[in-house]
C-alpha cells in the first residue's frame, strides 16, 4: 500500500514545508528588489490567489483521485491525450529547480558554519559583499556545499517520505515563522525603515512591464511549488479526509505571509544600510549579515535563522526529488534507494554547473543568461506555468466531473458550495491568465 501523511497538521506542514523555502525568503526578497518592489508585490499576489489557488487545488485533485505519481496521474485521469507530456516536462523542471536550488542551499550551510566559528560579525559592512563574492567563486567551498546539500538530501529520502517530513516541518516551521516576526520588529526599528515598507508596499505601476508581471506569475508558482506536479505527487499521500479547498488556502496564505515578512526584513534593512534593492540574487546573503551584526546577540540569531532555513530548504527539495523518485519507482520499477540516487546524480552534475556559474563560468551564457540564471529563469517563469495551464485544463474540462466533485467535497461529506467558483477558475480563469501574461510577456 502507498503511504499516507498520518495527520491532518502533517498534510498542512508538508504541503507547507514544501511551498515555504529559498523561494520565500531567497528568492521573494530579490526578485521584487529588481522588479520595483510594491507593483511586484501586488501582482504576485493576485496571481497567488486567481491562478495559484486553483492550479494547486487540481493538482490536489488528480493527485489524491490517481494516487499515483505525476505521469501516473495523467495516465489515469487523461488517458489517450497529450496531456501526459506536461508530466515529463514536471519531471525536467524539478530536476533544473534542484540543481541551482541546492547552490543556493549550499550558500546557507556556509553562513550556518560561518555564524557558527563567528567570523562574520566584526567585518565593516563594505566587506559583506566581498566576503560573499569571494565565497561564491571560490570553487571548492561553494561546489563542497552543493554537493554536501544534495547528499544530505540524499539520505532524507532513502527513507520515505511521511516519516521525516511531518516531523520536521511540524516543529520547525513556526519556529522560522517566529524568528522571522522578531527580525521583521528589529528591521522596522531601523532608521530608514520607512523607506524599505513604501518600497514594498506602495505601487508604482510606471515600473509596470513584461518582465515585472512574468516574473510575478514565475515567483508565485516556484514559491507555491505549482505546475510541476509536485503537489499533485504529495496529494497522493493525503488520507481521504483531507480537506483539500482548506489545504490549499492555509498553504497559499502561509507561503505568502512568509514571503512578506521576509521583504519586511530586508527592504528596511536595504535602505537603511545603504544596499542596492535591485542587487539580483545575492541580496539577502548581503543584506542578512548586516542585519544580524546590528542586533543583540546576531551570531546567535544568525546560527539560529540560518539553521532553520536549512531545514525549510530541505523540506522544500525533499518534496521536488519525490517528483523522479515516485515517478521512477512507479513507472520504471526501480528501488527507492537507486532512484533517490539517479535524482541526486542527475542534480549533482547540473547543481556543479551552477555553481560554476559564479566562479570560472560566470562569462558563459546562452541567451544573456548564466547557467544558474538560466535554469532559474526557464524553469520558473515558462516550464511552471506551462505545466499550470496543462494541469488547470486537465482538471477543469477532462477528468469526469464527479471526480472533481467528490474529490473537493470528500465524497460529499463537506459542503460543495465552492466546487462552481473553483471549477469554473480551472477551466477558464488561471489557463487564459496564465496565457495572456504570455503573451504580454512576449511583447
Ligand atoms: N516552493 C519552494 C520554495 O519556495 O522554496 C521551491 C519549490 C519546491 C519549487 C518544490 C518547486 C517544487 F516542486
Amino acid at each position: 500500500m502507498r503511504s499516507q501523511f498520518v495527520t491532518k497538521t502533517g498534510v498542512i506542514a508538508a504541503t507547507v514545508g514544501s511551498a515555504v523555502g529559498l523561494g520565500n525568503i531567497w528568492r521573494f526578497p530579490y526578485e521584487a528588489g529588481v522588479h520595483g518592489g510594491g507593483a511586484f508585490l501586488i501582482l504576485y499576489i493576485v496571481c497567488v490567489f486567481l491562478i495559484g489557488v486553483p492550479v494547486l487545488l487540481a493538482e490536489f485533485v488528480m493527485g489524491r483521485a490517481s494516487r499515483a505519481n505525476g505521469v501516473g496521474a495523467y495516465r489515469r485521469l487523461a488517458p489517450r491525450t497529450p496531456m501526459r507530456a506536461c508530466a515529463y516536462m514536471g519531471i525536467l523542471a524539478s530536476l533544473m529547480i534542484l540543481s541551482f536550488y541546492s547552490v543556493v542551499a549550499g550558500w546557507i550551510i556556509e553562513y550556518l558554519w560561518q555564524s557558527i566559528v563567528d567570523l562574520f560579525y566584526h567585518v565593516t559592512q563594505a566587506e559583506y559583499e566581498r566576503q560573499f563574492d569571494s565565497f561564491i567563486a571560490n570553487p571548492w567551498r561553494s561546489l563542497g556545499w552543493t554537493v554536501g546539500f544534495l547528499l544530505i538530501n540524499f539520505l532524507v529520502l532513502r527513507r520515505g517520505v511521511e516519516k521525516g517530513i511531518e516531523r520536521i516541518s511540524n516543529l520547525l516551521m513556526p519556529l522560522l515563522f517566529l524568528l522571522l516576526i522578531i527580525f521583521c520588529v528589529n528591521s522596522l526599528m531601523q532608521p530608514k525603515a520607512m523607506e524599505g515598507v513604501k518600497f514594498l508596499f506602495k505601487p508604482d505601476f510606471s515600473q509596470l512591464s513584461p518582465s515585472v508581471v512574468i516574473g510575478a506569475m514565475g515567483q508565485a508558482f516556484f514559491s507555491l511549488s505549482l505546475g510541476l506536479t509536485c503537489m499533485m505527487t504529495y496529494a497522493s499521500y493525503f488520507s481521504d479526509g483531507t480537506r483539500l479547498t482548506r489545504s490549499a488556502s492555509i498553504t497559499a496564505i502561509l507561503d505568502s505571509l512568509v514571503a512578506i515578512l521576509a521583504g519586511l526584513v530586508i527592504f528596511p534593512a536595504v535602505f537603511s544600510y545603504g544596499f542596492e534593492a535591485a542587487e539580483g540574487p545575492k541580496l539577502v546573503f548581503e543584506v542578512l549579515p548586516a542585519v544580524f551584526a546590528k542586533m543583540p546577540g546576531g551570531a546567535y540569531w544568525a546560527v539560529a535563522f540560518f539553521a532553520l532555513l536549512f531545514f525549510a530548504s530541505l523540506t522544500s527539495t525533499i518534496s521536488m526529488s519525490e517528483i523522479s523518485i515516485a515517478y521512477f519507482v512507479e513507472e520504471r520499477k526501480m528501488k527507492r534507494t537507486a532512484a533517490s540516487g539517479l535524482n541526486t546524480g542527475i542534480c549533482m552534475v547540473f547543481g556543479v554547473l551552477c555553481a560554476m556559474s559564479f566562479g570560472v563560468l560566470s562569462d558563459f551564457t546562452i541567451c544573456g543568461f548564466t547557467i544558474f540564471n538560466l535554469f532559474d529563469y526557464v524553469s520558473s517563469n515558462i516550464l511552471l506555468p506551462l505545466g499550470g495551464i496543462a494541469i488547470s485544463l486537465t482538471a477543469g474540462w477532462i477528468i469526469d466531473r464527479n471526480i472533481l466533485w467528490d474529490q473537493l467535497t470528500n465524497d460529499g461529506h463537506i459542503r460543495s458550495t465552492w466546487v462552481r467558483p473553483i471549477r469554473f477558475c480551472m477551466r477558464f480563469v488561471a489557463p487564459i491568465a496564465i496565457t495572456i501574461v504570455f503573451i504580454y510577456g512576449l511583447l
